[in-house]
């Protein structure tokens, strides 16, 4: 239960969780605030052409998460994370490498293990992709995550075919909103994305992973109306938008 006192001195009293800020900076990366911390995911801004008036020397972290190894996924995380002397979450190939690279600051992870941060938990999930490091290397499997925090719970999918274990997600946390890729040909399009949030049990979807590249074009109205018709709203931020959930 939440009590607090407004400007006029009224007294509210409610089972509201606060809400969370979620800012979109083009493709898959995003950023929330959560338990007092601002958690990055799976930065690729400079590389992005329409993220281009992104500054990434404005971005702030304290963790850096990323689901995989392709570099539509990483490409900006070495300087980030010695930018903001973030720490940074991932399979453990990924920290392997990334710590091979002068990141000092990681906590690796593998699929199906879950760690108390002190934001919240991290439980780290299955996702059918591939994931192989900007020079080859190999990154390990490409996971999902599950964020529980004292103000909400969401999943991130990463990049991902539909898949059965999606069903196991809202065991570990009902998740509040879910954060899903929907442009077809790498991963999940808008069909499977919808029944991925049925599966997850999330109401609200953010979706990414589209219009970045020609593959994976979609139309937004479509899109929203498709998600409605199956009564999750589904909310596409501008690029360097900041939404409340
Ligand atoms: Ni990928
Ligand atoms: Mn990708």
């Amino acid at each position: 239960m939440l009590c607090f006192i407004d400007t006029r001195g009224c007294i509210f009293v409610g089972l509201e969780k606060k809400k969370m800020k979620l800012t979109y900076y083009g493709h898959s990366c995003f950023a929330v605030e959560a338990g007092g911390k601002i958690l990055l995911f799976d930065p690729f801004i400079k590389p992005n052409e329409l993220a281009k008036k992104i500054d990434i020397k404005s971005i702030k972290a304290d963790y850096i998460l990323l689901s995989h190894g392709h570099s539509d996924h990483t490409a900006d995380c070495i300087e980030l994370a010695k930018q903001t002397n973030a720490t940074v979450i991932a399979a453990f190939e990924i920290t392997e490498w990334i710590s091979k690279q002068g990141v000092e600051k990681f906590h690796p992870m593998n699929i199906g293990g879950k760690w108390d941060f002190d934001f919240g938990t991290v439980k780290c999930v299955n996702a059918a992709h591939s994931s192989v490091l900007p020079d080859g290397t190999y990154g390990g499997n490409p996971m999902g995550f599950v964020i529980t925090t004292t103000d909400k719970t969401f999943y991130y999918s990463g990049d991902t075919a539909l898949i059965m274990d999606m069903q196991l997600v809202p065991r570990w946390g009902k998740p509040d909103f879910a954060v899903l890729c929907i442009g077809d040909n790498f991963t999940m399009g808008i069909e499977d994305a919808i029944e991925a949030a049925k599966m997850v049990k999330a109401n609200v979807a953010i979706g990414v992973h589209y219009d970045t590249f020609g593959f994976i074009k979609i139309d937004h109205q479509q899109a929203k109306t498709a998600f409605k018709n199956a009564g999750i709203d589904l909310q596409l931020p501008a690029i360097g938008e900041t939404i409340e959930l």
